[in-house]
């Protein structure tokens, strides 16, 4: 039933060019997809792997305005940034290209316009804030006010951070345009939308009917999508980053980053191969893979394909393998919290070992539900599986050759039965990864290809040359040189995976590189063929450079608590004559103790210069040994009316400075005065 192709179109999730990329990015999207790129290039397919980055958007004019520099400044960094932390991850794209190119610019203006004069876009007119100061209209994200939900006075017109709440920016209560700070005005604007009601039904049938191979999360969310009804989505947007509507009348708008994005795709394949990329797009034979995160998932499965399909001469993906989230020790990665290990700080602290993230992030790879990394786990793979099994079969194979045999592949004698099976086994490796990369399972299928070193350590275990060796050379050559052909294939089946441990297996054991088809012969090393020098693989990581990696993230945390804690914006003003009503004194405290069965009550008999009075104050917790208070002075509002509070008429209200931490300290004169004089 599966369709025959040619050729296959890989792509991956363009990431917004707005700060550096982390291991989420790629756990989800481009470790799998270079995994699978590698292993199509490595049976010897037609390959095309595209990326690049996404270069519009208001995040990305946000920031710049945040750092006073123009939105070009801040995509010129991070794209270079961005591209060079996925070549050093050894992420094979045939092109990184950007979507402020001008090809990209010529791609997408034309594509919106081959919708617009084919009559697939409706046009409607709609009300949105303006900010009369900064003249222009403003994007959701640049409306602040105040919660309907929950109060948080610094929601944004599109979500409230506090609450979690989706918002439209009509909702928020006393909005304020962050360019100005002034009150937005509601004015009349035009945009284009693409009517994906009435692409509903061929998408039903297309995604529900004809792909339900698609992973289940994937499928799972069109179906919700799709059976909620589609609505028409706005393609432009009035903003002044981006690339414009090539259409008159126009002026001041440009296409919804959400439009030029995915075309990006196609205009970096036109930028790598102007006289052949339409191949890649518009032939039948051509298997179009997406890979993303699962926040994508609508983009890619609905609306690009909506924007393919009225354009008319484009394929549709066959297949959208998106994953899930990649959480960071239990906590969700998050740019503006910092919670994140970012690929350049990873690469200068862990250099060289670009395989071992690669392989930790496989094995954890979200993908079929959100899933942590932890520096624990990821010490533990380390040690317990590459060094442990992968690294530890290849060293002792090299090692003993070099020993007994001159570092020279020893010749094959006779067979027993116990090589004929481990031969066997070594030799269904190749089908079990195949399937599960053929089926986007790249967890199992590295599992798979790890289960080649499992069978070569087992079978060194069991076969003992070194206790051959002292008896029987001929039958120690034999082991060996299972060993070696294990070792041989083990550089193939890694290489999507580990492609820098493969480069070096293929060193120690001076081999060429070989394709898949090698996968599964005990030939690939002649008799007589000399090794070459071979060092350890993988090495252990030790307990210090862990928790350095525990500390640096324990450090995020304080800094963001830290940071939450600023201290409160001041109150509304108030006239002098409010002020002068407070009565606010000095008393001694003449005694202090805990009121019993309370958490937090303290009780306070003060001398406050006239008689004495009882005052209880919420601050236990802060002064753990009441009585040290005795003979101290504080401050008290002497003219509240009293209350009663478990019994106990409380005279007033003791005054204490809250620490932007949260904690109480009472409030003193700093010279000693005389009980009942009066704060002024
Ligand atoms: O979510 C993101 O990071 C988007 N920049 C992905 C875009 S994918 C494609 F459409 F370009
Ligand atoms: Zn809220």
């Amino acid at each position: 039933m599966s369709k025959q192709f040619k050729r296959t179109l890989i792509t991956s999730a363009l990431p917004y060019a707005n700060g550096p990329v982390h291991i989420g990015h790629l756990a989800g999207v481009y470790v799998p997809a270079d995994i699978y790129a590698r292993y199509l290039r490595l049976k010897g397919e037609e390959v095309l792997f595209i990326g690049g980055s996404d270069e519009h958007g208001i995040p990305i004019t946000i920031k710049a305005r945040n750092e006073g520099v123009a939105p070009q400044d801040i995509v010129d960094r991070y794209h270079t940034l961005i591209k060079k932390s996925f070549e050093e991850f050894g992420v094979t794209f045939d092109i990184y290209s950007r979507t402020t190119s001008e090809i990209h610019r010529e791609t997408a203006s034309g594509f919106f316009r081959t919708l617009y004069d084919k009559g697939e876009f409706t046009e409607q007119e709609s009300e949105q804030y303006y900010d009369e100061e900064a003249e222009q209209f403003l994007a959701d994200r640049y409306i602040t006010g105040t919660c309907p939900h929950c109060g948080n006075e610094k929601a944004y017109g599109d979500q409230c951070e506090q609450c979690g709440t989706s918002l439209s920016p009509s909702e928020l209560i006393d909005p304020k345009s962050t360019l100005s700070g002034s009150k937005p005005v509601m004015r009349k604007t035009k945009h284009w939308y693409l009517p994906l009601d009435k692409h509903e039904a061929w998408l039903r049938q297309w995604i529900l009917e004809d792909h339900k191979e698609w992973k289940t999360n994937v499928y799972g969310q069109c179906k919700s999508w799709l059976d909620l009804g589609l609505q028409p989505r706005a393609v432009s947007r009035d903003l002044d980053w981006g690339i414009p509507v090539p259409v008159e009348g126009a002026e001041g708008k440009v296409l919804y980053v959400w439009f030029d994005a995915p075309i990006g795709y196609i205009s970096n394949t036109k930028e790598l191969l102007p006289g052949d990329w339409e191949k890649w797009w518009k032939d039948e034979e051509t298997k179009l893979v997406h890979f993303i995160g699962k926040d994508n998932i609508v983009f890619h499965c609905i609306v690009f394909p909506a924007m393919l399909k009225a354009e008319g001469s484009f394929i549709l993906p066959e297949n959208v393998p998106a994953n899930e989230f990649l959480n960071l020790e239990n906590d969700k990665i998050s740019t503006s919290r910092n919670w994140a290990v970012w690929l350049h700080e990873y690469l200068e602290e862990f250099p060289g070992k670009q395989d071992v993230l690669r392989y930790v992030l496989i094995a954890n790879a979200p993908e079929t539900k959100d899933n942590d990394f932890t520096w624990k786990d990821f010490q533990a793979r380390n040690n317990n599986e590459l060094v442990a099994v992968l690294g530890n079969f290849v060293n002792r194979a090299l090692v003993l050759t070099q020993k007994y045999f001159d570092n020279k592949t020893p010749a094959l004698g006779e067979l027993t039965e116990y090589d004929r099976d481990t031969i066997s086994e070594a030799e269904k490796v190749k089908t079990a990864v195949e399937y599960n990369l053929e089926n986007y399972h790249f967890r199992e299928a590295q599992k798979e290809a790890m289960n080649l070193a499992r069978i070569g350590n087992k079978y060194l275990a069991d076969s003992e040359p070194w206790k051959t060796a002292k008896t029987d050379m001929e039958r120690t050559a034999t082991i060996l040189n299972i060993a070696l052909q294990i070792t041989a294939n083990l550089a193939i089946v890694i290489e999507p995976f580990l492609p820098f441990s493969s480069a070096k297996i293929r060193a120690f054991i001076n081999a060429d590189r070989l394709g898949w088809n090698n996968l599964g012969s005990f030939n690939l090393l002649p008799a007589g063929h000399a090794l070459g020098n071979s060092e350890l693989l993988f090495e252990k990581i030790e307990d210090d450079v862990i928790e350095k990696q525990v500390q640096k993230l324990l450090d995020t945390k304080k800094a963001n608590e830290a940071g939450e804690r600023k201290a409160k914006p001041v109150k509304e003003a108030i006239q002098f004559d409010t002020f002068e009503k407070l009565d606010i004194r000095v008393g001694t405290v003449l005694e202090c103790e805990k009121v019993p069965k309370t958490d937090k009550l303290l009780r306070f008999l003060l001398d406050d210069g006239l008689k004495k009075r009882t005052i209880l104050s919420g601050i236990a917790a802060y002064y753990p040994d009441p009585q040290e208070l005795t003979g101290k002075q504080v401050c008290f509002i002497a003219n509240l009316e009293p209350r009663k509070m478990r019994g106990l008429l409380s005279e007033g209200m003791i005054l204490s400075a809250e620490n932007t931490d949260g904690n109480l300290v009472l409030v003193a004169p700093v010279k000693e005065v005389q009980s009942g004089s009066q704060v002024v």
